[in-house]
């Protein structure tokens, strides 16, 4: 391998690190990973760190578990890729068989692709022209989330919506219909988590009033919305929109890029609020964090509408070259598997009890945390300059990236989002290293604000 220091001086010359102020990244030896083992992550000058992320939300069951890499080697020994457009392989198959058969009832199609954002590109293509082939040829528009995020390509960064994010980029998306979600902590002031849904369904209603039948699709992140810095909603609003949704025409869409195998303590967010999207988006922990693969999983309904004589063209004209790559639905397959054979969801749930309590007694009292919100093992510690007045703390201060440092010096990785710290280990972390997660958040939060 090549050695540190030129790895270092490598990486500054000729990498862009992504949502990075690469000015930033310059001033500063780059932390770099070579290798991993159950959670923790191992540096190129063999320093050891608690992967609290689980490298941006992706690994379930750690690094380098025997039965993924076992299912990887085996798989390498007959094809890395071979292409679906045209031809088929086992393991894309077998992988679409077993998410099936754990995914919502009505949910029967698998269409792969790469990344969370292609996705939501290919579910917000699919109702697009679900809606068209039906003759509901005035249904192009969308609905979402305030502050959702559904991925970075243009279709996925319409559907979203953050200044910060939309800045360089406002005029050439379409801005999707809106939708304001019940967060009580920053936007609902005043109002308790009750009166923050009933204002919040107030408006759905009115929403759809007023664009129902212009509306293709609604899109979600159930639950959780992750990148907006971990905000909740209960499983009444989520119900609710899918019932708002389908009584007006439009399509439902569950973004569980995040929330998806095992996040939230379900195998799927949708499952809390009892409801079965018709287009469900899949990625990061699809892989167990191994490699590369995402899913839109609809139903047989949808499916449908696309069957036609072939001169019709009427054909889901859409892919990518790396669609249902053989390694990663070879991994994608044990790790699903691993949900049994190790009865990840059962040992998960006395995890998020503890995590639940040592957040409340550890970082809740912690004086300029604002608010904790917890769903399973999704957590957002939002840090508040002043709080009684919830004042948040200004852009330039980086509390965020200063608790990330403090935490990084007492071996522990975290990436906040803005002035949120996020704890986001994997599934399979073990008791005393979900302690050592919450002891060092505490710690570094405490360092990063007593300043
Ligand atoms: C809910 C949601 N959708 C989509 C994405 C985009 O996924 P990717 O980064 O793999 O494109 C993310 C990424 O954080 C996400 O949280």
């Amino acid at each position: 391998m090549t050695d540190p220091t030129t790895l270092a001086a490598w990486d500054h010359r000729h990498l862009w690190h992504p949502f990075t102020q690469m000015a930033d990244w310059l001033a500063e030896e780059p932390l770099i990973i070579t290798e991993a083992e159950g959670s923790v992550l191992v540096d190129v000058r063999g320093r050891r760190y608690l992967d609290g992320v689980s490298s941006l939300w992706c690994n379930l069951h750690g690094h380098r578990h025997p039965a993924l890499d076992a299912a990887l080697a085996a798989q390498m020994k007959r094809v890395a890729h071979s292409t679906l457009l045209g031809l088929s392989s086992p393991p894309p198959i077998e992988l679409a068989h077993a998410l099936i058969g754990v995914a919502p009832t009505g949910l029967t199609r698998v269409f792969y692709s790469d990344a969370g954002a292609t996705a939501v590109e290919a579910a917000l293509r699919i109702a697009l022209q679900y809606q068209q082939l039906r003759g509901a040829s005035r249904r192009t528009r969308f609905a979402s989330l305030v502050e959702g995020y559904h991925g970075d390509t243009l279709g996925a960064v319409g559907v979203g919506f953050s200044e910060t994010f939309h800045r360089f980029v406002a005029e050439a998306i379409v801005p999707a219909v809106r939708l304001t979600p019940p967060h009580v902590f920053r936007w609902s002031r005043g109002m308790d988590a009750e009166g923050a849904l009933a204002a919040s369904l107030a408006e759905a209603q009115a929403t759809f009033a007023a664009h129902g039948p212009e509306l293709a699709a609604v899109i979600v992140e159930p639950l959780v919305q992750g990148a907006a810095g971990m905000w909740m909603h209960p499983p009444a609003y989520l119900h609710a929109l899918h019932e708002l949704a389908h009584r007006h025409g439009a399509l439902f869409i569950a973004d569980e890029v995040a929330t998806g195998f095992g996040r939230t303590g379900r195998l799927f967010a949708c499952e809390h609020a009892g409801i079965a999207p018709d287009l469900l988006c899949l990625g990061k922990g699809i892989s167990g964090g191994y490699l590369p693969l995402a899913a839109t999983i609809t139903t047989e309904a949808v499916f449908d509408a696309f069957l036609a004589p072939y001169e019709e063209f009427r054909a889901f004209f859409h892919g990518h070259t790396y669609t249902g790559n053989a390694l990663a639905c070879a991994v994608g397959l044990a790790s699903l598997q691993l949900f049994d054979e190790e009865r990840t969801l059962d040992r998960l749930a006395p995890k998020i009890v503890r995590l639940r309590e040592r957040l409340a007694t550890d970082i809740s009292p912690l004086p300029h945390v604002g608010d904790v919100r917890q769903q399973g093992f999704m957590v957002g510690i939002e840090l508040v300059r002043e709080r009684a007045s919830r004042a948040p703390y200004p852009a330039a201060a980086r509390i965020g990236q200063r608790v990330a440092r403090a935490a990084r010096a007492r071996g522990v990785i975290l990436r906040p989002l803005g002035n949120t710290i996020v704890l986001m280990p994997p599934l399979a972390i073990a008791a005393a290293e979900l302690d050592q997660l919450v002891d060092v958040a505490r710690e570094a939060i405490a360092e990063a604000t007593a300043a």
